[in-house]
């Protein structure tokens, strides 16, 4: 069995190949940092290198696999990783944007395919599920996430874990998961990526632990730390959390590797020179280092003059050769590597199909004012802005593998769509941004946007001629995909204001203007709602972005995607949740100011569009909300119940949402928390009854000593459309 099979293997090893294990090489370029792997041939044969990330096809995979298993002298396979996000060729929507699908079937499914093109091109391991909770749309890695909740996040890392990994790694078509970033990484301070993360343990373990714990009980394999440092002692060095809270109290038993560089980066943090931090780095729970050798460089000679005990190197050679074992490698090493079945499944017509429909779906209606859309099929439609005509931008952040050049724009995947149904006309509108320096920051990658250098008047002028010609204005403005995602984080979070400008100019002109928003975030769009009719929020939707836009724009798909975070109304209010506490000087319902309340002079306390929010082209009307009694019994159930109609012209889907609230306990409790939510299609007219099934453990917290429990005392149950517009129960528990 694998214990033996280990033990033995481990047995036959020096410390220099033990330590080898430990090292992550990155193949080729540098993807997110400066440094470049070396040597990576003759390290391989050496025994320095257990695994390699960001190399594919089966014939490159295989070459370094046979220099591992053939030239090394214990001929021990590599894994092989690579950040395979949200697809692997075929690209579906960015992960906030899967999130406000609200539908795990779907994202699991959209994990299951990127496993299977991924390992069919060499591939094993992913560096997926990110499940880290942001309340903080300034930072760009929200879109790389499910937003802001740690219900709907918990559910979401579940159920991508379960498509990546399946229910047997082993298998040829699998991935082993990745849970990043390991931890908080998502409440870095202002926003400004890498920033220092300082947070309660209150607040830790009720809010923001719950999805990675999540991920890990559904048997994900390996997590990554973050950058960031937690209350004074950065994550990669972090004992308590990595053998506490992660070993200990969670009972993980895969293995940790670093982010890229982060052992090497616990110098800059503070914490000694890089033989020190690759011994903390070591001790506190890290088994692999990524690209930064640190401990292929030093833990030797730490380990002479006793910082670290063999026994530290043993536990984190054994958990990778674990995983290895897990991945069926030393059973065949090539299983990964098959040209024929990367030729029939990486973007084979189903999975670009379920591209597609996830893109539409997670498409979210912010606005629809006198039933604009959906469009009619007939006619002249302007599509004008910076964002209608780049296909390298429909992919959106963190799509390393994306064949971008082949990505269909939205002009074109509109066109291959409705044919000569519907004349398509397009204009650049403006640039992506005023500042030509910013612009060239928010379009690396080769995610390009033309830049057309001419006065602004001169090019809105243009546009313009062009609007006229149209029945309708489909205005494309937003963000490029560069604009969110690492290392992207913005402090103004609005549509830049050249493109608002001619928004407004579009507007002058009378037509009927829709507004299909790009973003990697929420917005503040304030000015946008008031004064255009429709928007439709399309983030970034992966390969058939343009497809799906029109499936929307044009109602042969209904959009139902419900917001996965808040939509400020202004950059200030940010933190700005659902979840939030209810402090000792609430406003009054309905108020917007009361002195001496929580409160702002100058902009309401609402969002500009709620947790949960998101129009359809249809009517969801619900009927009251029961429950069967009064009082929930402990280790029994309450259920709670409502009728759901579609009274509107379209079929639709409708997600049902469950918040609680606990009125009264030791320690204060959010005034909403998601606890159940159900996705439903209904045809025009038809009914469905549905039923939530409530327990003891929906209305656990985490106290103040930690523990996990249910107080008893008076709950109040809130069901409907989005976390605003609900309706309210009460039951008690004794
Ligand atoms: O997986 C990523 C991580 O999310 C950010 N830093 C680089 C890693 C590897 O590419």
């Amino acid at each position: 069995d694998m214990d033996n099979f280990i033990k033995e293997l481990m047995g036959k090893m020096t410390i220099d190949e033990k330590i080898g294990q430990l090292n992550l090489v990155t193949a080729g370029e540098a993807v997110t940092g400066s440094v470049v792997s070396t040597d990576v041939e003759a390290k391989i044969k050496e025994g320095k290198i257990g695994g390699i990330f960001s190399m594919t096809t089966p014939q490159r995979v295989r070459a370094a696999q046979e220099l591992a298993v053939n030239h090394s002298r214990l001929k021990i396979p590599i894994i092989f990783g690579m950040d395979v996000i949200h697809g692997y060729k075929t690209i579906f929507p960015i992960p906030l944007g899967l999130a406000a699908s609200w539908d795990m079937g779907l994202i699991q499914e959209t994990a299951r395919i990127a496993a299977a093109e991924a390992s069919a091109d060499g591939l094993n391991w992913t560096f997926s599920p990110m499940v880290d909770i942001s309340r903080d749309p300034r930072w760009g890695r929200i879109s790389e996430g499910s937003g802001e909740d740690t219900y709907l996040g918990s559910r979401i890392a579940e159920a991508m874990v379960r498509g990546y990994q399946g229910d047997d790694l082993a298998a040829a078509h699998t991935l082993m998961a990745c849970v990043k970033h390991f931890a908080l990484y998502g409440a870095a301070e202002a926003g400004r990526d890498y920033n220092t993360t300082d947070m309660s343990l209150h607040r830790m373990y009720n809010e923001y632990l719950p999805p990675y714990k999540a991920a890990i009980d559904a048997g994900a394999g390996s997590v990554m730390t973050s950058f960031n440092d937690i209350n004074g002692v950065p994550a990669t060095a972090n004992k308590w959390l990595m053998t506490d809270v992660l070993r200990k109290q969670w009972g993980f038993d895969g293995f940790v590797v670093t982010d890229y560089t982060a052992v090497n980066e616990l110098i800059d943090h503070g914490l000694g020179d890089l033989q020190d931090v690759s011994a903390l780095s070591l001790k506190a729970g890290v088994e692999m280092d990524m690209v930064g050798e640190g401990f292929l460089t030093t833990l030797k000679k730490s380990l002479e003059e006793g910082k670290v005990s063999e026994a530290d190197i043993d536990r984190a050679c054994r958990l990778v050769l674990e995983a290895k074992y897990k991945l069926g490698l030393f059973e065949d090493p090539f299983r990964y590597c098959d040209e024929e079945r990367a030729k029939q499944v990486i973007l084979n017509p189903a999975h670009l199909a379920k591209a597609r429909e996830a893109a539409g779906k997670s498409f979210v209606l912010l606005k629809n004012d006198q039933q604009l859309l959906p469009l009619k099929k007939q006619g002249t439609v302007a599509l004008i802005g910076p964002l209608a005509n780049t296909g390298t931008n429909m992919p959106g952040t963190w799509s390393v593998s994306a064949d971008l050049a082949n990505t269909p724009s939205l002009l074109e995947g509109m066109q291959a769509v409705l044919g000569n149904q519907v004349k398509i006309i397009h204009h650049l509108g403006s640039n992506l941004l005023d500042d030509t320096a910013y612009q060239e920051r928010a379009t690396m990658f080769g995610r390009t946007i033309p830049r057309d250098e001419r006065p602004e008047a001169d090019i809105l002028a243009e546009a313009l001629e062009t609007a006229k010609q149209a029945d309708v204005i489909v205005a494309t403005l937003g963000e490029s995909s560069e604009m969110s995602g690492e290392s992207s984080s913005r402090t103004d979070i609005g549509i830049p204001a050249v493109q608002q400008r001619l928004l407004a100019a579009l507007l002058k002109t009378g037509k009927p203007v829709v507004l299909v928003l790009f973003a990697g975030r929420p917005l503040t769009l304030t000015w946008e709602n008031e004064h255009v009719p429709a928007i439709l929020n399309v983030w970034f939707g992966g390969t058939e972005t343009g497809k799906a836009v029109a499936d929307v724009l044009f109602g042969d798909v209904n959009p139902s995607g419900k917001l996965p975070a808040t939509f400020p109304q202004h950059v200030g209010q940010v933190p700005l949740y659902y979840s939030h506490k209810n402090t000792g000087r609430p406003l009054a319902e309905g108020q917007w100011f009361q002195k001496f309340r929580s409160n702002y002079l100058d902009v309401s306390n609402e969002p500009l569009y709620p947790f949960g929010y998101g129009l359809s082209y249809t009517t969801f009307t619900y009927g009251e909300v029961t429950l069967n009694a009064t009082e929930l019994q402990r280790g029994g159930k309450l259920q709670v119940s409502v009728g759901v109609t579609n009274t509107g012209n379209y079929a639709g889907e409708e997600v049902v949402q469950l918040y609680i609230r606990d009125l009264v306990g030791s320690v204060t409790r959010p005034v909403k928390e998601l606890k159940g939510f159900r996705k439903l299609r209904l045809e025009p007219g038809q009914s469905q009854q549905i039923v939530f099934d409530l327990t003891e453990e929906d209305l656990k917290f985490y106290n103040t000593e930690l523990e996990h429990v249910a107080e008893p005392g008076e709950f109040a149950v809130f069901v409907g459309t989005n976390s605003r517009d609900v309706q309210e129960k009460h039951f008690s528990l004794r």
